[in-house]
């Protein structure tokens, strides 16, 4: 990009970010989490803060170095999350590509649950907060909010489907069939109301320069 900051497509713009794993705790030695390393939503606030835009980033429990220019709020539960996501608002663009846990244990105990008699615990689970869907609701909604959905089949139907039922612009659909968790590489398609764009199988820093390539497009078109 242009060496001189002010002429970078996302100067000025503010770009929330989630990213990794959620952590739901039981008791004070396990937890309830879930595949995702982080690499995508690391990425793209990468590629947003290359883009000249302010980055926060609210990162889930991951191994992965802060890239250069973010902000980053560590976070481990979905409740968490969703507090700092709300501290965060007004941004010009929400994208959340954190993988928040569906589901926290219903009782968290202080005490580390031990075994006793012949009989496993049972494990009541509550839903989590939709932080996505909320912030698609709530009074301080971004100009352009974007969902990712991890899916391991019918990835555009599905991803169509959760446009609507969430309220997004766009979401970026990602097929985790084959060995993305974790991997370096993805596929993903946006989905957004006028289409679908298919992505090829690349990098998971391509795909966050191709998605910030489309959000500063969208942006800027917005802005004329
Ligand atoms: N998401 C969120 N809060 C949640 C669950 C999901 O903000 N409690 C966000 C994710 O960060 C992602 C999008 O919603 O951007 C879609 O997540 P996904 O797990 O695919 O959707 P769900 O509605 O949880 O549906 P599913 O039953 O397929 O898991
Ligand atoms: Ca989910």
């Amino acid at each position: 990009f242009d060496t001189d900051p002010e002429h970078r497509p996302l100067y000025g713009k503010h770009v929330l970010i989630t990213a990794g794993p959620t952590r739901e705790a039981i008791d004070p030695v396990r937890y309830i989490a879930n595949r995702s390393s982080g690499k995508q939503g690391f990425a793209i606030a990468a590629a947003a803060a290359n883009a000249g835009a302010r980055v926060t980033l609210i990162a889930g429990p991951v191994y992965l170095d802060t890239p250069p220019g973010v902000d980053r709020i560590d976070v481990e539960s979905a409740r968490e999350m969703a507090d700092e996501v709300k501290k965060a608002l007004p941004v010009d663009t929400a994208i959340m590509v954190a993988a928040v846990s569906d589901w926290r244990s219903k009782d968290f105990s202080d005490e580390k649950i031990k075994k006793r008699g012949s009989a496993p615990p049972a494990l009541m689970l509550t839903e989590n907060p939709d932080i996505l869907a909320n912030t698609a609701a709530g009074g301080k909604r971004p100009r352009l909010l974007i969902g990712f959905a991890a899916e391991t089949q019918d990835v555009v139907e599905n991803a169509k489907i959760k446009l609507k039922r969430k309220g997004v612009d766009w979401i970026v659909a990602n097929d985790v069939s084959g060995d993305v968790m974790g991997g370096d590489n993805n596929r993903v398609h946006i989905v957004t109301s006028s289409g679908v764009d298919n992505l090829e199988n690349m990098p998971k820093d391509a795909v966050a320069r191709r998605l910030i390539e489309r959000v500063a497009e969208a942006l800027e078109s917005e802005d004329n």
